[in-house]
């Protein structure tokens, strides 16, 4: 609109209230602590005219020293130092305030000398002269007098009171979250997957370290960290579940993002999750899982502000069609390829982290499945850290049977060929068989020593 006769133009100031009148607007929301608003008074239910009738009653909380917080002159922490003789000392800097301010202060020179009094090391940059100058140039004796008889000493037990009006914690209103992440659904064709049964990549070529100490997330820093996901990602995150993955999700709750938008997994997906935090400790699993505290994430940002951590989620359900391309070893490979081949120019990581994937709450064997991953790892040329979760006798069998295959130069291939379903007795033996050239039992002893061969034994009956 325009009218000469108005001095605006567009909309009405009414159009822009939405109401007639500026208090028939909606209100600005009520007053209630969330996480992320810290409220320094109890708040009343019957709203301000409970406000009006008595003063807020303070909140009470535990004093904070740090950075994220306003440090407090009465915080016991707030120590100064005061030179007394001919050595300094640091004293209660609360004590030196309510010293100072207690005393009586008759004109503009005092006041400067009591602020100073708590400030020694300003004395030669403070110089007060707009407090001197309004003083002694602009107001008059009388207005001076009243305000060192009455106002000042009013503000001064205000100031004193603080410890009484405020005693909890008044966060810094500095910390803006700054985080980035890239979510990257890796989908590889059935066609392109590899074809394991011809495969002859040497097992022995990919490097292993198995660890029955630590954690995926704890230990495997800079490599692609492991998901044991649902293929609904996330699991029960958000419900009842509190197992590898669930637990993962909530110490780095910017994974949760990734379930707005993630459909299901099909069975030759993966979701690469790169640049999370993490924000909490934890103790126990399942169950026993509990909060542990803030954790403090000091791995470095990559060019694009993102934390220089990846997460893989792959889902371990073998899918019921047993075919070639949705073996479990497949959807390993497709997790982990997605660093690899025509990406490795763009995305490159040192190897994988992984574990006991599919079988916890999915109740496959570790056995099997490490063999799984090591395949799919050779396949996809990554190293691999293995954690196994505590359990020793794991770490020593994986780490047993990679060193015979190796040492037979046993190939990805002949692991195939020898781990269809069902997973049959004396399948680690076959698996030999085939790589030594289909030795004759009676050569056995020549090729495989006694050793060898309980390992093999005591492998095939944990599968
Ligand atoms: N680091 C290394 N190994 C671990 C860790 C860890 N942080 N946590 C657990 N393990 P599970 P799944 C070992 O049951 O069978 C969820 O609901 C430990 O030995 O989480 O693939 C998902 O959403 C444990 O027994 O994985 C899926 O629905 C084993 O890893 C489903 O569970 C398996 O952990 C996936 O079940």
């Amino acid at each position: 609109m325009f009218d000469e006769e108005h001095s605006w133009i567009g909309v009405s100031l009414s159009e822009i209230y939405g109401a007639q009148c500026p208090w028939d607007a909606p209100q600005f929301p009520v007053i209630k602590p969330a996480y992320n608003h810290a409220v320094l008074f109890h708040v009343s239910e019957d709203g301000l005219n409970e406000i009006n009738d008595r003063p807020p009653k303070p909140q009470t909380g535990v004093d904070k020293w740090n950075q994220d917080y306003v440090r407090m002159p009465c915080s016991s922490h707030s120590l100064y130092p005061v030179v007394e003789g001919s050595t300094t000392n640091l004293k209660k800097r609360w004590d030196i305030i309510q010293n100072a301010l207690t005393k009586p202060m008759k004109n503009s020179q005092d006041l400067a000398d009591t602020i100073l009094s708590y400030n020694t090391k300003f004395k030669s940059i403070w110089k007060f002269s707009a407090l001197h100058q309004l003083f002694n140039e602009h107001l008059e004796e009388e207005e001076s007098q009243y305000f060192f008889s009455v106002t000042l000493p009013t503000i001064a037990k205000l100031a004193l009171a603080l410890p009484r009006l405020v005693q909890s914690p008044i966060p810094l209103l500095s910390t803006v979250p700054v985080g980035v992440m890239t979510f990257m659904r890796v989908t590889v064709p059935p066609k392109d997957c590899p074809k394991w049964a011809s495969s002859n990549k040497l097992i022995g070529g990919t490097p292993l370290h198995v660890n029955s100490k630590g954690t995926i997330e704890d230990d495997g820093m800079g490599l692609l960290q492991v998901d044991f996901a649902n293929k609904y990602l996330g699991g029960g995150v958000l419900s009842y579940g509190c197992v590898q993955e669930e637990i993962r999700f909530v110490i780095c709750p910017e994974l949760l993002v990734s379930m707005l938008f993630t459909e299901v997994l099909k069975p030759t997906e993966a979701l690469l999750m790169i640049g999370c935090e993490r924000y909490s400790s934890y103790s126990g699993y399942g169950d026993t899982f509990q909060w542990a505290g803030d954790y403090k994430d000091t791995t470095p940002y990559d060019l694009s502000g993102r934390r220089r951590c990846a997460v893989l989620a792959i889902d371990a359900l073998p899918f019921r069609r047993l075919e070639d391309q949705y073996r479990p070893e497949t959807i390993a490979w497709v997790g982990v390829s997605a660093c690899t081949s025509k990406f490795e120019a763009r995305l490159s990581y040192p190897g994988v982290a992984t574990g006991n994937w599919g079988c916890g709450a999915f109740g496959g064997s570790p056995h099997l499945k490490s063999l799984l991953q090591i395949m799919a790892c050779t396949e996809a040329r990554r190293p691999i850290a293995y954690y196994t979760f505590d359990d020793i006798k794991l770490r020593n069998d994986i780490i047993n049977i990679y060193k015979l295959l190796s040492k037979h130069n046993v190939t990805v291939g002949h692991v195939r060929n020898n781990t269809s379903p069902p997973f049959k007795a004396n399948s680690m033996l076959a698996l030999l068989q085939e790589a030594i050239n289909n030795v004759q039992p009676e050569d056995w002893s020549k090729v495989v020593n006694k050793t060898e061969r309980d390992i093999m034994s005591d492998w095939d009956r944990d599968i």
